[in-house]
């Protein structure tokens, strides 16, 4: 299981009137659960990655809070093709916790782990689309 790390500083952080925040790399979903189940209601989160798999764990992390948050299957670098013109004045805070989670290396069966003899499948992304959105709450 993948534990997010230092979520209470990255919440500590945070403006005070937070409402819309971007997940750069929203992996397991940590961070995300923890921002929009510990900052209140009004919290919105768009999160990317380019791993469909970590997507569909970070989706169900946030089931609780599906109406609030969006998830999309892309880089971030590309995150202006999906946040509307009228949404970016408003991003207030923006998270990217870079590099691969502890899922991806050992859990993952992509021949990265450390401890664990595996086939190297040679690419760290499961990729459908790049572009795709997945609806939290569809
Ligand atoms: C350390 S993990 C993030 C963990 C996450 N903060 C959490 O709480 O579970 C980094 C994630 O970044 C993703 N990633 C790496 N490069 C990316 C990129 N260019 N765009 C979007 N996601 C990316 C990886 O697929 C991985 O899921």
């Amino acid at each position: 299981m993948h534990k997010p790390v230092l979520v209470e500083e990255v919440l500590a952080l945070m403006p005070a009137e937070t409402r819309l925040v971007i997940d750069c790399t929203i992996g397991g979903g940590g961070h995300a659960e923890a921002i929009v189940g510990k900052l209140g209601n009004e919290v919105e989160l768009i999160g990317f990655d380019r791993d469909v798999a970590a997507l569909e764990i970070a989706r169900k992390q946030v089931e609780k809070h599906a109406t609030r948050v969006r998830l999309v299957h892309d880089s971030y670098a590309r995150m202006e093709k999906h946040i509307p013109d009228s949404a970016v004045g408003g991003v207030d805070f923006i998270l990217m916790d870079l590099g691969l989670s502890s899922i991806q290396l050992e859990e993952s069966g992509r021949g990265f782990s450390f401890q664990k003899s595996q086939e190297s499948a040679k690419r760290i992304w499961r990729a459908k689309q790049r572009g795709q959105n997945c609806q939290t709450n569809s």
